[in-house]
């Protein structure tokens, strides 16, 4: 225990001192008044103690860290700690550093009500009902004194999560997408872009697999941004006439275990490891494309995927076949559909006559 601590433990034993720091001051002056007085004690280099736990705890905040903070200019301490009413305060029983954490982000919850619900719904806030000590509080991602923008730059997100999920990230980095984020390129996804922030979802369930195709199409079905890089936008049309697409969609939504086995986007390209299509490790260059469909059509062959469109459009040159039985289709299905009205228009008309 500092020196500190011990005038502070024979101060709040004596007969109550009058408080000195209201809980919520309502003026800017006055929450500066407050801030300062807190300051006054925990400013001071060196104020720590040691948890039961071993553990060292640093009681130390810096004021010109908190002042940068993006709450440093609108709160008050005690905006946060409002168990903290007067000062001296009493101190809190706490066993371990993790203890801290836990008993003050519910703190956030009072102003970020909005973004503490969504966690609730979390991968995160089920590993933490687990009991896993590991999965993330408010405070682990975004800090307490301070607390910065968590999206500028934007390669500040991935770096969060990095910290926990560091093979991820590591991959990631690596990708098509990654190093266009380090880059700074703004149209390529980060990991909230397809996993959200607060309500991030647990990704092996079948239900949120299912819609990954949707999520991917989100950016390479937009045709303007895909022009930008001379990328393909038809890549969603054409999943989805294939044989794939079409098992993929009647699925979506479908929370169905069984409903894993249907080749979805990343199932070809890969997840945090997509390259361009044209790169040697990429895994839908013809040299690796027959390994890729193995993974589901065993028996592939050196030439099975040539029996199949991938993301072209039927044409005259490229599969003359399949294009004029496409065309064909084109004619004799509306060609059918009108006999068949034309039929039924007859019989009602002879149905009428004949009365
Ligand atoms: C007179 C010096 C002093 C002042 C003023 C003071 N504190 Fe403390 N504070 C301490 C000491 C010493 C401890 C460590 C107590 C212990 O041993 O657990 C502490 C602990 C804390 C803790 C950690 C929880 C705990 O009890 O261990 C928080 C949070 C805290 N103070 C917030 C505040 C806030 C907010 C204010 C202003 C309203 C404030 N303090 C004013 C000295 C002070
Ligand atoms: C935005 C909310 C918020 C504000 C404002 C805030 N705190 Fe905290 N404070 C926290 C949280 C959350 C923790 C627990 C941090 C952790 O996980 O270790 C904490 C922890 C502490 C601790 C324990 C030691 C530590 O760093 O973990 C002290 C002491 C403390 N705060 C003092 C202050 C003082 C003094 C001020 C005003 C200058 C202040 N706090 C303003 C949220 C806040
Ligand atoms: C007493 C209310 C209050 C509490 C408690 C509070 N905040 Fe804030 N927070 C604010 C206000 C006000 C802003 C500024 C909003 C703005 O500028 O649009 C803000 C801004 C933020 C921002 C930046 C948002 C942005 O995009 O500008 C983050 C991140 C944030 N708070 C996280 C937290 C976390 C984490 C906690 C808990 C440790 C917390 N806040 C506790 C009121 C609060
Ligand atoms: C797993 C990490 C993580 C956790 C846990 C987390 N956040 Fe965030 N938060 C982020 C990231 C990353 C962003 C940046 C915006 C984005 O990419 O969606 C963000 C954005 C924000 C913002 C500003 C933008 C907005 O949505 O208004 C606020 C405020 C915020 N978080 C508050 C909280 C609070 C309060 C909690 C706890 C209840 C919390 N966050 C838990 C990662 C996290
Ligand atoms: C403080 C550590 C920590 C941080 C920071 C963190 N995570 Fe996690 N994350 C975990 C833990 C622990 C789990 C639960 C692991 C499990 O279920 O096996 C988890 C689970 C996940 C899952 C579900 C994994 C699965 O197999 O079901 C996803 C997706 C995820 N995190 C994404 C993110 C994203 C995106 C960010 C950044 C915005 C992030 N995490 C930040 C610790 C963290
Ligand atoms: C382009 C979309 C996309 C981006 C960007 C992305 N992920 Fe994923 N992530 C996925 C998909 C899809 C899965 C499910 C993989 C599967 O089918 O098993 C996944 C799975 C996960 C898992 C579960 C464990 C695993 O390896 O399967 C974690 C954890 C995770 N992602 C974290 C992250 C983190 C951290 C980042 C950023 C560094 C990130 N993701 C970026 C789409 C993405
Ligand atoms: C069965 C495997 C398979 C599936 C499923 C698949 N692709 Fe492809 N993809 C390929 C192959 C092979 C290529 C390279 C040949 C080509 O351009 O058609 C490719 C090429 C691409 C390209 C590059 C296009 C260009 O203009 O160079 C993008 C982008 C792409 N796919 C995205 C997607 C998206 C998004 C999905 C899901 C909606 C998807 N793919 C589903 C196998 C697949
Ligand atoms: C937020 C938008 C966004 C999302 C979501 C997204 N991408 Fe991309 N993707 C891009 C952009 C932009 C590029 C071009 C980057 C470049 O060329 O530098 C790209 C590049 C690619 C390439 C490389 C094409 C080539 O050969 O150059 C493939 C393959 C790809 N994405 C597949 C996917 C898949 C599969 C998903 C879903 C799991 C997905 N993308 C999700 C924006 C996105
Ligand atoms: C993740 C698993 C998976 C991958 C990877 C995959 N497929 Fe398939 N494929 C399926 C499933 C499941 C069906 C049956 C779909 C249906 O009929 O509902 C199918 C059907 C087909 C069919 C229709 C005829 C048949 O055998 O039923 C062809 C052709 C085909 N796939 C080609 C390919 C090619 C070429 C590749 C590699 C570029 C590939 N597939 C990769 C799962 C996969």
């Amino acid at each position: 225990m500092t020196l500190l601590a011990l005038l502070l433990a024979v101060a709040t034993q004596s007969a109550a001192p009058p408080p000195s720091a209201a809980p919520t001051p309502t003026t800017d002056a006055a929450r500066v008044e407050q801030n300062d007085t807190c300051l006054s004690c925990h400013g001071e280099a060196g104020l720590e103690k040691t948890l039961p736990s071993g553990e060292v705890q640093s009681l130390v905040v810096s004021h010109e860290t908190f002042a940068k903070s993006v709450h440093g200019d609108k709160l008050a301490c005690t905006d946060c700690h409002t168990d903290i009413t007067e000062v001296p305060h009493e101190a809190r029983p706490f066993r371990t550093k993790r203890e801290f954490s836990v008993a003050y982000y519910e703190a956030c919850k009072r102003c970020h009500f909005a973004n503490y619900s969504q966690t609730l719904d979390s991968a995160h806030a089920a590993a933490v009902a687990r009991g896993d000590k590991t999965a993330p509080l408010c405070v682990d991602c975004h800090g307490s004194h301070d607390i910065s923008l968590p999206s500028e730059p934007r390669t500040k997100i991935s770096q969060t999560c990095s910290r926990c999920h560091a093979g991820v990230s590591q991959t990631y980095t690596a990708s098509v997408h990654g190093s266009g984020i380090a880059e700074g390129n703004p149209d390529v996804p980060t990991c909230t872009d397809c996993h959200r922030s607060h309500d991030v979802a647990g990704p092996h369930k079948a239900g949120w697999k299912n819609r990954t195709p949707e999520l991917c199409a989100s950016c390479h079905a937009d045709e303007q941004l895909m022009q930008k890089y001379g990328l393909s936008a038809n890549v969603m049309s054409t999943y989805v006439s294939d044989f794939h697409g079409v098992t993929a969609s009647l699925r979506a939504g479908s929370d169905d275990r069984n409903a894993a086995v249907v080749a979805r986007c990343t199932d070809c390209h890969g997840v945090h490891d997509i390259v361009r299509v044209d790169a040697p490790n990429s895994r839908v260059l013809k040299a690796n494309l027959v390994k890729t469909c193995a993974q589901c059509h065993e028996d592939a062959s050196e030439n099975f995927p040539d029996a199949w469109l991938s993301h072209y459009e039927p044409s005259l040159q490229r599969t003359p076949l399949v294009y004029l039985v496409t065309l064909g289709y084109k004619f004799l299905i509306p060609f059918m559909i009108g006999g068949l009205l034309l039929q039924v228009m007859l019989h009602l008309w002879r149905v009428v006559v004949n009365r």
